[in-house]
């Protein structure tokens, strides 16, 4: 069955206190409204659109960072639910499946409940909504069910006493084909407390049309909504906690999991060990057999099987280490490749480089590739051994087998098997510092005398 996400996103989230909207604010270092689409994915959807309003620029923009097939549509007055989905009909003017509404600021909804929504369609429903049972239903709308059958969704606002003693709310998530869906939303009107075009209102619709609606529930936990700070919070340590436990359950070892952080995609291979207080930003995949010591901080990076990163490292986008590289402690790496077995131990900048297999980078080594405009290579050649201190000026190649004196500025290619030295012309003056040493402390004596 071919099928299309919707993902509502142009609220504002005003109880966020925020001048960015609220999708855009980060849980699992990536943009609240991924989540949603990670979960849609499940559905192998053939659409993804995401409705923005309020910032829209900007939520355009991350889209596009994430992932350049979403498709998103403007809201531009946000008129209701609805409405937000009215907004996806010319998107899908071609199109024939089921439409998935799901909320942009609802991040935890999972893959297998959205398959038993499409499931419950494939038993023959018109329209499937899910639905949980809440501890405390608030003002959340109501599900109306009548011997099994799902009658009519009724607002909080406009819900009588008896209605709002009803404990089966409305998650929002709602499942059916793609045409019926439209022609139920025309239908919609905006007489109501609100006076907003309430999604909702399809269920009472379809009934009148004949159309068979059911409800599908899922645990409340996954209907989790983020309207504050204070909510997005809790929901970042309750992602925190999922992910730290599938890693665990994958076979990763970690010594104190609740130090370590996750982002959304973060992956793991089995038998990596995670020391304590290592964070994972977004596009970090650490491979088997891997160690990442404490106090690192990664993103964007490959880290490859029996490597060593750390303690105190930080790879940045475009970090490939291969087989067993070593990068030690206050190393930073970004946008290089470390070929297999290579070392770059101690307190060294390595970016826009390619280091090869077996060399030995020494410590306080700079690749210096930034001239204040342009980005510049620095190659170093397979079991090239750079001494510490070493200034590398980009662009710059270092060749296979060779070899940099400590302290060495490297301004220009070095051969294979040679090596480059260029330090400042160095010294020894005997007896020098004791006599200065003497004369100085002669002159401190003879002022204090004079005071
Ligand atoms: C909605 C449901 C309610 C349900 C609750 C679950 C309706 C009428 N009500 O109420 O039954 O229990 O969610 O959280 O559907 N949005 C737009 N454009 C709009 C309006 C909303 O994109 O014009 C988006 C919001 O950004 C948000 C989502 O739709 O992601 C839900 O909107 P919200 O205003 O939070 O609806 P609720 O009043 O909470
Ligand atoms: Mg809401």
């Amino acid at each position: 069955m071919s099928t299309a996400l919707i993902v509502l996103a142009a609220g504002q989230g005003t109880r966020m206190l925020s001048d960015r909207p609220k999708v855009l604010h980060e849980l699992g270092a990536v943009p609240l409204f991924a989540h949603a689409l990670a979960s849609g994915r499940a559905l192998e959807p053939d659409h993804v659109i995401l409705v923005a309003g309020h910032g829209a620029e900007a939520v355009t923009k991350a889209a596009r960072a994430l992932d350049d097939t979403i498709e998103v549509v403007v809201q531009a007055e946000q008129h209701g639910t609805a409405h937000a989905v009215a907004q996806a009909r010319p998107a899908l003017a071609g199109f024939s499946g089921d439409a998935v509404v799901l909320y942009g600021d609802t991040p935890f909804i999972s893959g297998e409940t959205l398959a038993a929504m499409r499931t419950a369609r494939a038993e023959g429903a018109d329209v499937v909504v899910l639905g949980f049972d809440a501890a405390d239903p608030g003002r959340y709308g109501r599900l109306v069910v009548d011997n099994g059958a799902l009658t009519r969704i009724v607002e909080f606002k406009d819900a009588s006493e008896a209605e709002r003693a009803i404990t089966l709310c409305n998650s929002g998530v709602v499942a059916a084909d793609a045409k019926v869906l439209f022609s139920l939303i025309e239908a919609v009107g905006n007489d109501n407390a609100s006076g907003e075009y309430y999604l909702t209102d399809i269920v009472e619709i379809a009934n009148a049309r004949g159309l068979r609606a059911v409800a599908v529930t899922c645990d409340e936990a996954e209907t989790l909504g983020i309207n504050t700070r204070a909510e997005l919070a809790d929901a970042e340590a309750l992602f925190q906690q999922a992910k730290r436990a599938e890693a665990l359950a994958a076979g990763v070892t970690m010594v104190a999991p609740d130090t370590v952080y996750f982002a959304q995609d973060t992956v793991l291979g089995r038998d990596a060990v995670i020391e304590p207080n290592v964070v994972f930003g977004p596009g970090v995949t650490v491979e088997t057999g891997a160690r990442i010591r404490a106090f690192s901080h990664l993103e964007g990076c490959h880290v490859s099987r029996d490597a060593v990163v750390g303690p105190y490292a930080r790879l940045r986008p475009g970090a490939e280490l291969a087989e067993a590289a070593k990068v030690g402690n206050f190393v930073e790496i970004k946008n290089a490749e470390i070929s297999a077995g290579a070392k770059v131990n101690h307190l060294t900048y390595i970016g826009d480089a390619f280091i090869g297999e077996e060399a030995n980078i020494g410590a306080g080594t700079i690749t210096c590739n930034y001239d204040g405009v342009f980005k510049h290579h620095t190659h170093i050649g397979a079991r090239s051994f750079i001494g510490s201190d070493t200034m590398l000026v980009a662009p710059v190649r270092v060749g296979d087998d060779a070899m940099t004196a400590t302290g060495t500025v490297v301004t220009r290619d070095v051969p294979d098997g040679a090596m480059a030295i260029g330090r400042p012309a160095f010294e020894i003056k005997e007896g020098f510092w004791r006599r200065l040493y003497e004369k100085l402390k002669k002159k401190k004596m003879n002022q204090t005398n004079q005071e």
